[in-house]
């Protein structure tokens, strides 16, 4: 299996994209530590993986982790180390996004964005860099189509993304001598409660036709792009931005 004996963690692996990523990796061989915004979806999330994958404990951490509550992220990383002694596997996943156009927008919104979406990652990566300097590794952020190209009435969700591409190609640069290797999956439109919560029917069909695949991604359909970089099947792979969307952008 391409995971064996990696221990990954997975911000925003209660649902979506990120509880994809997780079943995968466990299929793989990896431990994985599954992360809600609180202990109690994660621990659900847990239990749901157990049944399906019929797994035990030992390959499962449940923890309640809120992006905004950097102080906590620190102590969380801190009890990993402590059960499992490393992190190979960084996927910095959790968001929130938003359709506000600049005008409606306030201040307030923007700095929400950017904590969870942002600064969050900068303070959790820091804390696994920490770590995962020892041992080299493999970190994997979650940017968005809208992080590449921009969105209507998206101007913080996708300036939340644009940063976050920075950050990938710049850590790339600077962890690389420890042979740590950094990169980001863009998705396009994922069938996510994020996507039911912010896309109209309408809209959904509309971007169906514009896909060359003329379907949209389940959160599935993401998930091996995210082994791929997180295996040593992409060991010569770091700074790059992988876009998975049907084709729908490029
Ligand atoms: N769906 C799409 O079409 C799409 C497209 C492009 C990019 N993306 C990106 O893909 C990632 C995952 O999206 P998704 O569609 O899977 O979203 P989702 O279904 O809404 O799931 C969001 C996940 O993030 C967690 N989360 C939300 N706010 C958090 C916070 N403040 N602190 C910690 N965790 C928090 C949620 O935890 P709880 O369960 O505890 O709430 C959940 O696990 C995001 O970064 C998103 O921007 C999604």
């Amino acid at each position: 299996m391409n995971l064996d004996g990696k221990v990954a963690l997975i911000t925003g692996s209660s649902r979506g994209i990120g509880n994809s990523i997780a079943r995968l990796f466990i299929k793989e061989g990896a431990k994985v530590v599954v992360c809600g915004s609180k202990l109690e979806n994660a621990v659900k999330a847990v239990e749901q993986i157990k049944k399906d994958l019929k797994v035990t404990d030992d390959v499962l951490l449940p923890v309640g982790l809120n992006m905004k509550d950097r102080e906590h992220v620190q102590k969380i990383v801190e009890t990993i180390i402590d059960k499992w002694g490393k992190i190979d596997i960084l996927v910095n996943n959790a968001g929130i996004t938003s359709n506000v156009s600049l005008l409606d927008s306030t201040d307030e919104q923007f700095t929400e964005m950017f904590a969870i979406n942002f600064f969050g990652v900068v303070t959790i990566t820091r804390e696994v860099v920490k770590y995962m300097k020892n041992t080299g590794g493999s970190i994997i952020n979650t940017s968005s189509m809208v992080g590449l190209y921009g969105g209507r009435n998206q101007s913080a969700y996708a300036s939340s993304k644009f940063a976050i591409n920075g950050l990938t190609k710049s850590l790339a640069k600077e962890l690389g001598i420890y042979q740590i290797r950094v990169n980001a999956v863009a998705p396009g439109v994922v069938g996510t409660d994020m996507m039911a919560d912010n896309v109209s029917e309408e809209m959904k069909q509309a971007l169906i036709k514009m896909t060359p695949l003329n379907k949209m991604a389940e959160a599935d359909d993401l998930a091996g792009a995210y082994l791929y970089l997180a295996s040593d099947l992409s060991k010569f792979t770091t700074g790059t931005i992988i876009s998975v969307d049907g084709g729908l952008l490029m």
